[in-house]
Parts: C-alpha cells; structure tokens; sequence
C-alpha cells in the first residue's frame, strides 16, 4: 500500500532525523512526543475554555464530579505528569511550580534531559477567546545520568539549550520546535489527532514590518529604546517604516508571527520594573534559541539572551528579539541606554 508521504507527523519526523545519527538512543524524540501528547490535552482543554460557565466554574465540581482546575494550573499538571510518567526526561522546573521537580524514580535518573517550561503562556487572554500558548525548553543534564537531578541542571544558559519549542493554540493548533539543525512547526491536524509537518525549515525573514511592544509603558521605556519606537512609526526610506504595530499580549502569539512575517517584538524594562517581565528560563531562551537558529537575533538590551547565565529559577530579563536588521537597528539606538 502506498503511505501519503506528504503528511509527515512529528513523531515520523523526529525518527527519521534520527537516521543521520546512528549513536542518537532516541531519547529526544520520546520527550517531544511527550511534549506533543500533553499538548494536545491542552489544547481539547483550551477549546472548552468558554463552556467553563455551563460546565462549572474554576474551584468548583465539574459534572464528572472533577474539581474544575485554572487552565494554567491544568497544563501544568498535563506537561509534569506527562513527562513524569515517561522515561525521557530527569526532572522539570515550570514557571507554574516555586521550585524544580527532580523525578526520582529508577528509569527517570537514567535520563539525560531536563525541561523547563511556561505551561500556559498569555493567560490573561483565555477569557477572551484570544491565542495563548506553550513555551519550552530542553537541556542535556550537567549532574551525572543516575543521580537525582539538582538545580544547576537547570540553571543553564539557553546556549546550551538542546532544544526549545512552543505551542499556539490559536485558529489551528501549532508546535513549532528547534534544534540546533533547525525549525521546523507542525500543524495539529484533528482529523487524526496528529501534529503533521507544515512549516519545515522556518527561516526568520532578515527584515519585516511588524513591531510589537506595550504602548502602555512607553513613557517607562529607557530613552533609547523610546527614540527606536518612534522610528517605528516613521516614513523611512532605509527602514521601509512606518511599521503595523502588533501586541497580542500573548509572547507565543507574537513572536510566532513575526518569527513567520518578519518583525521586532520587544519587552522592554521599565523604571519601576527595570528587568521587565518575562522570565529568562520558561519565555526568553526558548524563544531566543528557536529565533537564534531560524537567523534571527535576541537580546537583553546589552547581551545575547542566550549567553545570560542564570542565577535563579524564576529570574526575569529584558527581552528584544525578532528580524536581524531590525534587532541591529534597535541597538543602534540602545548604544545611549549602556553608557
Ligand atoms: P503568562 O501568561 O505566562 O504570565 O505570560 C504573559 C506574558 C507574555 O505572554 C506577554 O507577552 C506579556 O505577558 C504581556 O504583558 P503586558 O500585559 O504587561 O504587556
Ligand atoms: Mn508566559
Ligand atoms: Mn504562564
């Protein structure tokens, strides 16, 4: 019988990237089914997310006599369990959980990974029906394979990440992941309950039109960064400006689409937040990675995102990533905010 080549799942996909490498034991490619599996519970969870008045409120007892879980805390719960319970992974830490979880059991600390993530990214959209997603982040474990995992497997910088991914639950569900060899983003595709290769190769474009930031805070916004998003809205011959400003409030939403069009999207910090928002281990280096190899750029206004060296779990930074004449005209401007 002859098999539709056309529609490559992901799980097809990761075995057969493992041809190339005759060593590799296939333990990445279970993690990322992992990864696949809980997202898409998530997502199912997320489609019901405006029954949730017929079906029983947050805190209270669903009709399955379940207690009704924030759709944070749930895809929390969806990602540890799931990984807890499979083979591939060592340990976690989620911007959910105040502290990493080691996986203790026999088979888990024969594992060479560690994963950290933001379960549930652009949360305050969910009662709106806007796009939210999943951000995550792979590491190769630095304490010897058979012990229990510590913190500083997971105090890592992102250039040492091993692979990084997100998930969007928008109009079609989405899983976008990268590895040092490149991105490449799957299409959820219901009919078979299958994420199914849509996007191989994902190249960032060099240059776009979109910039993404919180007006809100602009009067907040160091002085270089200010001056920049005004050249945003600028007629420029060299820049090609002005630029369609685009904010979901949804980091995955945004950087996904400018990762795709071209575009900068930018959380810059504040005077009263000075290290912004987002968090360095579960938003910044997984996205930095992907938009790293797709030929992108990210920074924290005065270093690579990636090179940053983490001293806590739950650490926030200034993030600016996206197109990479885009990030080198930003910086152009951002020369005055390091002097
Ligand atoms: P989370 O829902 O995981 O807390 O993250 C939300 C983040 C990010 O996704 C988004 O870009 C940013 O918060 C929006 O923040 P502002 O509303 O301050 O612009
Ligand atoms: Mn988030
Ligand atoms: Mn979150």
């Amino acid at each position: 019988m002859d098999v539709n080549r056309k529609v490559q799942t992901l799980d097809e996909f990761t075995i057969q990237q493992l041809r190339d490498f005759p060593h590799a034991t296939g333990e990445l490619s279970h993690l990322l089914r992992n990864l696949g599996l809980a997202a898409k519970r998530v997502n199912v969870e997320v489609n019901k997310a405006g029954l949730v008045d017929i079906l029983g409120d947050f805190g209270t007892i669903n009709v399955q006599g379940e207690e009704v879980k924030k759709l944070d805390v749930f895809a929390n719960d969806q990602f540890t369990g799931v990984l807890k319970h499979g083979i591939a992974c060592a340990g976690i830490a989620s911007e959910e959980l105040d502290d990493f979880v080691a996986f203790g059991d026999p088979k888990s600390v024969q594992s060479k990974y560690v994963c950290v993530y933001d379960p549930l990214d652009g949360s305050a959209n969910i009662d709106v029906n806007v796009s939210i997603g999943t951000i995550f982040g792979v590491y190769r474990r630095v304490t010897p394979i058979g012990t229990v995992v510590t913190k500083e497997d997971f105090l890592q910088p992102g250039n040492k990440l091993v692979a990084a991914g997100y998930v969007v639950y928008g109009s079609s569900t989405m899983l976008v992941y990268a590895t040092r060899r490149g991105v490449n983003g799957f299409t959820l595709d219901p009919s078979i309950g299958e994420f199914t290769l849509s996007h191989p190769d994902i190249k960032c474009p060099e240059t776009g039109k979109i910039y993404s930031v919180n007006h809100g805070n602009f009067f907040k916004y160091a002085e270089g960064v200010r001056d920049y998003i005004q050249v945003c809205q600028q007629k420029d011959k060299k820049t090609g400006g002005p630029y369609t400003q685009r904010y979901i409030g949804s980091m995955v939403s945004d950087v996904h689409r400018n990762l795709i069009k071209g575009g900068i999207f930018m959380y810059p910090g504040t005077t009263d937040k000075p290290a912004g928002k987002l968090r360095l281990l579960y938003e910044c280096n997984p996205f930095a990675f992907i938009v790293t190899v797709a030929g992108g750029k990210a920074t924290n206004g005065k270093m690579r995102i990636l090179d940053i060296e983490p001293e806590e779990l739950h650490q926030r930074t200034p993030m600016f990533i996206g197109s990479l004449q885009m990030m080198e005209e930003l910086e152009s401007y951002q020369e005055k905010d390091n002097k």
